[in-house]
């Protein structure tokens, strides 16, 4: 059974080890499956984490040190993960791995250890979820390790040639976790109700800077040997690596940017409010609780717009656009480091809890940075994404993914990144914070971490909570149940508006009548002549410039413009307004307008933004949108099959379904 399946992971492993372990698994098989036949069927999900195979409520790791050699030549990672349990009386311990072949398993101290018996249980059908480690142990057992090396399989790893970097002198690697990721490289207990610290010892290539989610160096080690500490607990999607030609530029004390050299400044320069960003959310939620708050760009392939990983939040390089137009993203990952990173979704059906509330304090933050105004703008445009998203989920094949508490057993986590997590949770807080007042709302989320905080929550928990601290003791009604279990938006959700968004609309209509809203236009003004007492006339032209809006306002724009609008009209506007060579927000919009279009002018620039992005947010929906016309769905299909080696698997296997 479970044989057939571990050989098939042993593809790029040396002969000696694979004999050494062929004898291991088919002694391991024969004792534990001749003792209990039915014990591989028996590993049911469990109860509380429809995602993970282990058995976290018998026994669960409460400090992982892992010993790994990174190896650039083979692309894996090869060493051992050492659990520490809890204490417990259970008979087994059940972790997670997806891809990795298992070389040994022992029991005991570093050192005095002696080999365990274990089983690896089928891979579901979807492949999703990976395959169950069963270790036999005594009662009591302490200390369990994992000898592994991951292989071609690992969904969470991204490996990236030399040539492929920014700086092109050394390869890169970086880690991807969330959802449920981090089995692919680690094989432990991946479930976010379970919370370990942890420590590793890394062996890199000289000349290269390895970098966790832990206390990091700011320097290149000598030697490439690495140690790293995570001395607060924190939830298995959140373990994250790094490894590149990486420098550091503080921004102060306690923050700064990570970068390849021809980065390294950029960054830091995109980034300078931090440090602000960092005291606006402290003074409203209470001290920031990890030390550290660094960022590090990452390589263009990273599948994310930014990754909360804790001390190193990961940030797409298309974030640094220049003009600090889109540092919002910044916001929202240091927002995780409370909600998210110190409060966790017990399970992913609870992904608002992280999603929403982060999306609720990132736009605090950018109000007390930037003002009222500019914070309305984000939340309008969300908005308009929700409406959107609502529409379609309503007409797929689960229309109960509108629901706040999601029901996501036998699918993948995936499913649940939609915007109903992270803006219909958002516009719960607000229209939350609308009826109690900003005092007591602020008092309640601030009073929500201080309870919480290295631990879970799930909806109901959160639900007592709430009447608890905040609906009861203030004698409000609140449509709390609507908001968490039925499908749509409320009624009485908050409108929230935007004067700037609404002229960008009057803009788009004029456009739409055939009106040239860019051509320069005549005027007259007065002007002083020195000297003299009256003034002269003077005629000047006066040309709508790009510069003079903000992102936001143009994203706004260009989704107003109906598709009667002439194609000609399109490339010429793009001629004065250079749309697509903007940020890639911008960029994004531009292309999905013409591709609706069928303007295939666009084609050069598209495909050199298909094949230099990453981020799934952006190529995704532009590879959706060209697949409903038959000759552009091929010419698709090809861009893809050239790009796709330069994706992370998050992206690229959810590109991949467009053409099943
Ligand atoms: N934690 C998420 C990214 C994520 C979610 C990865 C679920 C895997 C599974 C991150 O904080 C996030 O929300 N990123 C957004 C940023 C945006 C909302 C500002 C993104 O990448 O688009
Ligand atoms: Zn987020």
């Amino acid at each position: 059974m479970q044989l057939t399946e571990t050989v098939k992971n042993l593809e790029s492993f040396r002969l000696s080890n694979l004999l050494f372990l062929l004898g291991l698994l088919l002694f391991s098989c024969k004792t534990e499956s001749d003792k209990n036949p039915t014990l591989t069927e028996s590993i049911k999900v469990s109860v509380q984490d429809p995602h993970s195979y282990s058995n976290i409520r018998e026994i669960h790791t409460k400090h992982l040190s892992l010993e790994l050699e990174v190896n650039f030549d083979n692309k894996t990672l090869y060493g051992v993960a050492r659990h520490r349990m809890s204490e417990s009386k259970a008979k087994t311990a059940i972790f997670d791995i997806h891809g990795e072949t298992i070389q040994k398993v022992t029991i005991g101290k570093k050192g005095t250890e002696r080999e365990a018996d274990f089983v690896i249980g089928k891979m579901d059908a979807d492949s999703i979820l990976g395959q169950p480690l069963v270790v036999t142990i005594p009662s009591g057992t302490e200390y369990i390790n994992i000898y592994y090396q991951t292989s071609d399989r690992c969904d969470a790893l991204e490996w990236i040639e030399a040539e492929n970097t920014a700086s092109g002198k050394f390869p890169y690697l970086y880690s991807q976790g969330q959802a449920i990721l981090t089995r692919t490289w680690i094989p432990l207990q991946d479930s976010p109700s379970n919370r370990l610290t942890y420590d590793a010892t890394l062996h890199v290539p000289k000349g290269m800077m390895a970098l966790m989610s832990a206390e990091n160096p700011k320097k290149k080690s000598t030697d490439g040997t690495y140690h790293f500490e995570m001395k607060l607990p924190i939830p298995s999607y959140l373990i994250a690596l790094t490894v590149g030609d990486i420098g550091y530029r503080a921004l102060d004390k306690r923050c700064g940017v990570y970068a390849e050299a021809p980065m390294l400044e950029r960054a830091a320069t995109e980034f300078q409010d931090l440090p602000q960003m960092i005291n606006a959310a402290e003074s409203l939620y209470g001290p920031y609780a990890w030390g550290q708050y660094d960022v590090i760009v990452q390589h263009q392939s990273f599948p994310f717009g930014g990754m909360e990983n804790p001390m190193l939040t990961f940030i797409n390089p298309s974030i640094v656009a220049g003009d600090r137009s889109l540092v919002s993203v910044i916001a929202h990952e240091l927002a995780h480091s409370w909600s998210g990173n110190l409060v966790t979704n017990e399970s992913w059906n609870d992904f608002w809890l992280n999603e929403g509330f982060t999306v609720y304090i990132e736009h605090r933050i950018m109000e007390e940075l930037y003002g009222k105004e500019l914070s309305n703008t984000l939340c309008e445009i969300e908005h308009f994404e929700l409406i959107e998203e609502l529409k379609s989920i309503a007409s797929s094949s689960h229309p109960e993914d509108s629901r706040l508490y999601l029901s996501l057993k036998g699918r993948n986590p995936d499913d649940g990144m939609t915007s109903v997590a992270y803006v219909k949770g958002a516009y719960f807080l607000k229209t939350l914070e609308a009826t109690v007042g900003r005092k007591k709302m602020d008092a309640f989320v601030k009073a929500y971490f201080e309870e919480y905080k290295f631990k879970t929550i799930r909806t109901e928990l959160f639900h007592t909570f709430l009447n608890k601290n905040l609906l009861y003791p203030n004698n409000i009604e609140f449509n709390t149940d609507e908001w968490f279990y039925l499908e749509g938006l409320p009624m009485n959700s908050l409108t929230i508006k935007s004067k700037r968004l609404e002229l960008m609309r009057s803009y788009a209509k004029r456009t739409n009548r055939g009106e040239d809203i860019f051509a320069p236009v005549k005027k007259v003004r007065w002007v002083k002549v020195k000297g003299k007492k009256k003034k002269r006339k003077e005629t000047y032209t006066e040309q709508l410039n790009t510069k003079a809006f903000i992102t936001q306002e143009w994203q706004t724009y260009l989704r107003s413009l109906s598709l009667s609008i002439d194609t000609a009209k399109l490339d010429q506007m793009d001629r004065y307004t250079k749309f697509s060579e903007a940020n890639n927000e911008l960029k994004f919009e531009w292309f999905l307008l013409n591709i609706r279009k069928e303007n295939r002018s666009i084609r050069p620039k598209l495909k050199v933004f298909l094949i230099e992005t990453g981020r799934r947010k952006y190529i995704l929906p532009l590879y959706r949108a060209l697949a409903v016309y038959p000759t552009d769905k091929e010419w698709a299909r090809s861009v893809f099959k050239e790009a796709q080696g330069g994706y992370h698997s998050v992206s690229r296997n959810s590109i991949s379904e467009v053409f099943k």
